[in-house]
């Protein structure tokens, strides 16, 4: 079998080792690629090389991990202790060639990959910028294992080692060159040259800074151990989030002392892997994939025409001329269109902090009152009001006005795709593409067929979402598509007890004690009031749910949540006011909020609204935030047992009524 790296020596009798894994466009840090690896450095160690230099032989980049698929075959802590000891041993073995080694390194180098150049001499970045440095385990619910939370504190220094595995966010070049994790950052085709310069000049190897030393003694350990988890415990429950703990732990025990530090690392990653969150953690990241995966294959899509600047048209425009499409963007008058294109400015400036980058997203998105980019575009999103006849008689406008195959989607969130349909010439031709707000930070996009629509479509309209660097989510038009008509439910549980004397801060509470990101209240005042409950009577009316009256007293009210200060908390610069104390909360709380969830999910999938309960799950995590590390409602029940699950819907329903009562799915959800 071909080796992932490939041998050879140059008349400098330099060695060049290449990660090439065959077959694969990426390189990932797999048992066999380390196995591989092992057996290179054999051969290097008889060359007796002047220097040894690692370079990757794919253009995306060095190293992007380990290989995530092997963790889902580790079930036990001593085949996941196993497997480590084995890549640590590798790592070892690269540290200690009599040699000096360099890691020639470009684009991704992330996890394993930064843990395989920490292991060498010196690191060279190719500057450009795709190049991003970084320890991301910690996402996973692990953290480094082949050696590097022991190297990179004694590289780095504790604090920036710390940051970059705490917060699993990679570094760009110049932040990696200045903290010192790579020795130097030059153009791209000078990588090689630069390489082999270092080994020949051998300069001392970089250590952490003097203040850093100190701040890693054993004494002066436990004082910022206990600062930083002050920190952490606000931010995540040990509960959930095992994994940061582990490496705060780690670091204040063991200070990344090589004696005791890999041992250490070794058993408590294995730990780590075999508890619920990393399982689940590792299942979301694949659900993740799957759906990245699901827009493959090639249509290109340069121009996008949007008709509706409002808050989602605007964003949507905005959001595509980011990623480099050419956008125009309608609305019924300049004046119109001129918030979109202000609030656009400033969001390509915070975001690609380039002025001149963001200058260039900036010009490639026009206004067009006219409407004359619809004849252009390869995509045309209408965002209008949410009213059937407005969209109905924009549709019979542009129709014809279209290029042949150009996607015609709509963003509307309640509304069936069937409907709007109807008078087209081609019915078929239509596509919801639900974008959720706000649009930059959502990931998911729902994309809807209706019961027309041409697979064709469905399939150019993921693909389309993919060029966005979305996700997207494939399924069927349904009151509520799924997103809203999973999270529904949990808002309008948090309101009837809200209703009932439960204090506002106890429900939310609540929620978030269960893992989700935000509480049902404050969720809904994000989110608008006057959104769900408009979302709220389209799910009541298909399915003679109640409709809480303190939601639709409070929209008559005007208080619409955070867009205008008051909803069910009064927001103060863009937080709610809360009491000092969550106050008292029934015993029953969490599972009447969690449950309806799940149920609903369970009622959606039964109805055929996605293909599998997986997407189902993809879905609810990526669009709802459901709580990633219990691997999506499907999974949750799964987990807690169907049993059980449908037993206490019982319960609940005696005590609360029957819009508790368990969906007839639960007899057919598979364990
Ligand atoms: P919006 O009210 O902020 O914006 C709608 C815009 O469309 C307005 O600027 C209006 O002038 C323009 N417009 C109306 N008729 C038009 C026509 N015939 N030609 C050109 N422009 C016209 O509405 P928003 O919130 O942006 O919603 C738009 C669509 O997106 C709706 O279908 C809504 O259901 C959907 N949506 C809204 C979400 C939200 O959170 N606001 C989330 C996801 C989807």
């Amino acid at each position: 079998m071909t080796s992932s790296w490939l041998l050879h020596t140059d008349s400098d009798r330099i060695a060049w080792l290449v990660c090439d894994t065959p077959g694969a466009s990426t390189n990932v840090l797999s048992a066999q690629v380390l196995a591989d690896l092992d057996a290179a450095l054999s051969q290097v160690a008889e060359l007796r090389p002047k220097g040894v230099v690692l370079r990757s032989g794919k253009p995306n980049g060095f190293i992007a991990g380990a290989d995530i698929k092997e963790f889902v075959s580790i079930r036990t802590p001593d085949q996941g202790y196993a497997l480590v000891r084995a890549g640590q041993c590798v790592l070892d073995r690269l540290q200690d060639l009599p040699c000096p080694s360099v890691a020639a390194v470009h684009g991704f180098v992330l996890g394993g990959g930064l843990e395989l150049a920490l292991a060498c001499r010196y690191r060279v970045g190719a500057d450009d910028d795709r190049l991003s440095l970084g320890l991301p385990e910690v996402m996973l619910g692990i953290h480094p294992g082949f050696g590097g939370t022991v190297r990179s504190v004694q590289v780095v220094g504790a604090r920036t080692a710390l940051d970059l595995m705490l917060q699993g966010r990679p570094l760009k070049g110049a932040r990696a060159l200045s903290v010192g994790l790579i020795d130097a950052l030059v153009p791209p085709a000078d990588l090689e040259q630069r390489a082999k310069q270092l080994l020949q000049q051998a300069p001392a190897p970089r250590t952490a800074r003097v203040v850093d030393k100190f701040l890693n003694l054993a004494p002066v350990r436990p004082f910022i151990a206990r600062r930083i988890a002050g920190t952490l415990r606000r931010k995540v429950r040990r509960e959930h989030y095992p994994a940061p703990y582990a490496i705060l732990d780690l670091w204040r025990r063991y200070g990344a002392s090589p004696r005791h530090g890999y041992e250490a690392e070794a058993r408590s990653i294995s730990a780590l892997m075999a508890t619920p969150t990393s399982r689940n953690l590792v299942r979301v990241f694949l659900l993740q994939d799957r759906l990245k995966g699901l827009g493959g294959g090639g249509r290109e899509f340069d121009r996008l025409h949007v008709i509706g600047a409002g808050v989602m048209g605007g964003d949507i425009a905005a959001w595509a001329a980011l990623r480099g499409m050419t956008v125009t963007l309608q609305d019924r008058s300049e004046e119109l269109v001129r918030p979109a294109l202000d609030r656009a400015k400033v969001f390509f400036g915070k975001r690609l902090k380039d002025p001149q980058a963001s200058a260039q997203a900036y010009a490639r998105l026009r206004t067009d009152v006219e409407g004359a980019g619809v004849a252009t575009a390869d995509v045309v999103i209408e965002a209008i009001v949410e009213s059937i006849e407005p969209k109905r008689a924009l549709y019979a406008e542009i129709e014809p006005k279209m290029k042949p195959g150009a996607l015609l989607a709509t963003n509307t969130s309640s509304i069936e795709i069937e409907t709007l349909a109807k008078n087209l010439r081609d019915p078929g031709r239509l596509v919801g593409i639900h974008f959720f707000n706000p649009v930059a930070q959502m990931q998911l996009v729902e994309i809807v067929s209706g019961a027309g629509t041409h697979a064709q479509v469905a399939h150019d309209a993921l693909l389309f979402a993919r060029r966005l660097d979305k996700l997207p989510l494939p399924c069927r038009s349904a009151p509520g598509f799924v997103v809203n008509r999973i999270l529904m439910p949990y808002i309008n549980e948090a309101i009837f007890a809200l209703e009932a004397g439960v204090p506002a801060d106890a429900i939310d509470a609540a929620g978030t004690r269960f893992g989700m990101p935000m509480g049902p209240l404050e969720l809904a005042d994000v989110v608008g009031l006057d959104v769900c409950l408009h979302v709220g009577r389209v799910l009541a009316e298909a399915f003679q749910r109640p409709v809480p009256a303190v939601l639709a007293s409070l929209v008559e009210q005007k208080k619409w949540g955070r867009k205008n200060g008051a909803g069910f908390y009064v927001w103060r610069e863009g937080k709610p006011v809360r009491g000092a104390q969550p106050g008292a909360a029934p015993d029953d709380l969490e599972d009447r909020l969690i449950l309806p969830m799940l149920n609903e999910a369970v009622a959606a999938l039964r109805a055929g609204v996605v293909a599998d309960a997986d997407l189902l799950d993809a879905g609810a995590v990526f669009g709802t935030g459901f709580a990633p590390f219990r691997g999506g409602p499907l999974h949750y029940a799964k987990t807690r047992g169907i049993a059980e699950v449908t037993q206490r819907l019982g319960e609940l329903e005696l005590r609360h009524g029957a819009r508790f009562r368990a969906d007839p799915g639960w007899a057919s959800v598979s364990v």
